[in-house]
């Protein structure tokens, strides 16, 4: 009825087994906690609980260095005097590297020497500060991330208050001036005239204003790519009378907010050109992705391009700009056309999924 039972391994072999699987639960145990989202303050410190945890350690720190060549403090427990006072403690210290560049230490207060914890527990040490350096470099480079995207997104914001509001600033300087001097010369009729122009600059101004405004806030309220285009499409509809089908296959549309603003504007640099150029009759807006290989199309059947790209004045500097965008997205576009074909602009970019990550700031 019973198996035989195979025959149990020597008993010191049984142990190692023991401490080695111990090892790798404590790898793991660090690995996991050093893969969850937050500040690099939380990073280190839920890594200082879980091995003080683990190895049952009264205390430990972790320092790490500064850019001015000191250290600092980066978390800490349980290491009042108190806790060193009692028995007679072992206090190792353990760097924390990067690729062989040392970002700090971390030491450990422990009743025994590690070596007494097992034969392996030395490497292990060196080598969870090797964990811990890897993750440090990473939440560092991932913030700088975000600090360039939020600036980019800014710059954005400048160009577009340049294009639009500075230069309505400039021409309502230039109408000021000229009404001084219909004052000057006690010319009320031209006087009266050019205060009614300087009220259509204002009311330009303003509208601008606004529009850039709701254009920014639509991203900022997190409406989404798809639905900021969809209105923006609407506005074009009604104000152009050309027919435009509009369609999201994405599955997930997950993309960085500095992206969502190239994309977006991308689409409707397209769309002015379309209204401006092309004598359009139909407009075809797809977005669809493949895993995080995401394909934007806009086409329409209007007039085509004259030629292949001269090079345009430098107020023809939609193309251009259009170009500049999807560099920074990074991606690619192609912009085919035809004199009488109409014209097709295919961009194409990747978009890796937004890991719930934090939002910039
Ligand atoms: N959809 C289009 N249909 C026809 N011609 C277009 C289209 N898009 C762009 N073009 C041509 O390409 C030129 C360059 O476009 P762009 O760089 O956006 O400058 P702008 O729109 O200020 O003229 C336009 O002047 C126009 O001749
Ligand atoms: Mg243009």
């Amino acid at each position: 009825m019973s198996e035989p039972t195979p025959p149990k391994p020597p008993q010191t072999q049984a142990a190692r087994l023991a401490r080695k699987t111990q090892s790798l639960d404590i790898l793991y145990e660090v690995a996991a906690s050093l893969n969850q989202a937050g500040s690099l303050e939380q990073l280190v410190d839920r890594f200082l609980g879980v091995l003080i945890d683990l190895l049952d350690a009264r205390g430990g720190a972790v320092r790490l260095a500064a850019g001015d060549g000191q250290t600092r403090l980066a978390a800490s427990r349980g290491l009042a005097p108190e806790a060193a006072g009692r028995g007679n403690p072992e206090l190792v210290e353990i760097p924390v590297q990067y690729q062989g560049r040392v970002l700090g230490l971390y030491s450990l207060l422990l009743d025994r020497p590690p070596a007494a914890l097992g034969e392996d527990l030395p490497d292990l040490l060196v080598s969870v500060g090797r964990h811990l350096g890897l993750a440090i470099e990473k939440s560092r480079l991932e913030g700088e991330a975000r600090r360039l995207a939020v600036m980019e997104e800014r710059n954005i914001i400048g160009n577009e208050l340049h294009d639009s509001l500075a230069q309505s600033l400039v021409g309502m300087r230039l109408q000021l001036k000229v009404l001084g001097e219909s004052l000057a010369r006690e010319d009320l009729g031209a006087a009266r005239y050019e205060v009614k122009a300087l009220q259509r600059a204002m009311k330009q101004a303003s509208a601008d204003l606004r529009g850039l405004l709701t254009d920014y806030r639509l991203k900022i309220d997190e409406a989404g790519l798809a639905q900021t285009v969809a209105r923006l499409v609407e506005r074009f509809r009604r104000e152009t009378g050309i027919a435009v089908f509009f369609q999201n296959e994405c599955q997930v549309l997950a993309l960085s907010a500095a992206q969502e603003v190239q994309v977006y504007y991308i689409i409707q640099e397209a769309l002015a050109n379309i209204r401006k150029h092309a004598s359009a009759r139909n407009v075809r807006i797809l977005l669809n992705n493949e895993d995080d290989l995401y394909t934007v199309l806009i086409e329409d059947d209007g007039l085509g391009m004259s030629g292949p790209e001269e090079p345009m004045p430098l107020e023809h500097a939609g193309l251009a700009i259009m170009r500049e965008r999807t560099a920074r997205l990074p991606g690619q576009i192609v912009i085919e056309s035809e004199p009488g074909e109409g014209t097709r602009i295919v961009l194409i970019f990747n978009a890796p999924p937004q890991g719930g990550a934090a939002a910039p700031g």
